[in-house]
């Protein structure tokens, strides 16, 4: 399929904006969504998107941004304790043309099919995270896990990309991937932001990403040099 118009979902966002880019320099239209507060965030790319300002879980505001998109990139994040990661991939399940691809970002915590490995420190940390964030009603990473579990269920065209520990930084190119977190070639578990958005707006046009939920790591980052033999 020609992707020429392209859906970005939490494009007021750091991945977000770098998504923008991304998807400008490849020529591709561009429609984002960002809540209403967030739009001046955005401002840099102004006259060059279109922008729909509204909450990314509002079924209305994503049928009416997703329509005509070859492809939809959703930046899942477990903010608030309303749902609101579910909402999001859910509206998008449901709007966007049944041939389109879909790419959503999450994190390595994500697992699809269970065999991932992670490290004691890691589990630690998710729990713990976890447990406070819940407590302090910010974010509710369950939510998460659930927009993922609907979204590898469903028979859509996805592909949903677990991001390892992000960085800011000049990009180092296209990131490797494996599909375990626990895979050698993961080990450094660090990858530059701009990046993670490459390799979202790369996996579009990447047909051998359908269905697949792919744990990334910088190019150039220690692990992925010593065991570079994926992509
Ligand atoms: N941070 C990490 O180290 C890390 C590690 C692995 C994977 N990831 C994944 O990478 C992706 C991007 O994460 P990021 O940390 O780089 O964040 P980010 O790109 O800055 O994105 C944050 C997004 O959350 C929205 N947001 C913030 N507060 C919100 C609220 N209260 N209610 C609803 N939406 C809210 C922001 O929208 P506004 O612009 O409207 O505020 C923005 O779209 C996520 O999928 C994340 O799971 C992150």
């Amino acid at each position: 399929m020609t992707m020429s118009k392209v859906c970005i979902v939490g494009a007021s966002g750091k991945l977000g904006r770098y998504m923008v880019q991304h998807a400008l320099d490849r020529g591709y239209q561009v429609v984002g969504v960002c809540r209403e507060g967030s739009v001046d965030k955005l401002d840099a790319f102004k006259g060059r998107i279109t922008i729909i300002p509204g909450a990314t879980n509002d079924d209305e505001i994503i049928k009416e941004a997703v329509a005509g998109c070859d492809g939809v990139l959703t930046v899942l994040v477990p903010w608030g304790i309303l749902h609101y990661s579910t909402g999001t991939a859910q509206a998008v399940l449901d709007h966007a043309r049944p041939d389109a691809r879909l790419i959503f970002s999450c994190g390595w915590h994500i697992t699809r099919d269970g065999k991932d490995v992670y490290s004691i420190t890691f589990k630690t940390l998710v729990k713990v995270f976890g447990w406070i964030a819940r407590l302090v009603r910010l974010v509710d990473i369950d939510d998460q896990v659930e927009a993922c579990r609907r979204v590898f269920a469903s028979d859509t065209r996805w592909t949903v990309v677990r991001g390892s520990d992000l960085e800011e930084g000049e990009s180092q190119g296209l990131p490797v991937w494996s599909h375990h977190v626990g895979d050698p070639i993961l080990k450094s578990n660090i990858t530059r932001r701009v990046d993670f958005a490459l390799f979202m707006v790369e996996a579009l046009e990447n047909d051998g990403l359908i269905q697949e939920a792919p744990a990334i790591v910088g190019c150039d980052t220690p692990s992925a040099i010593a065991h570079a033999v994926n992509k």
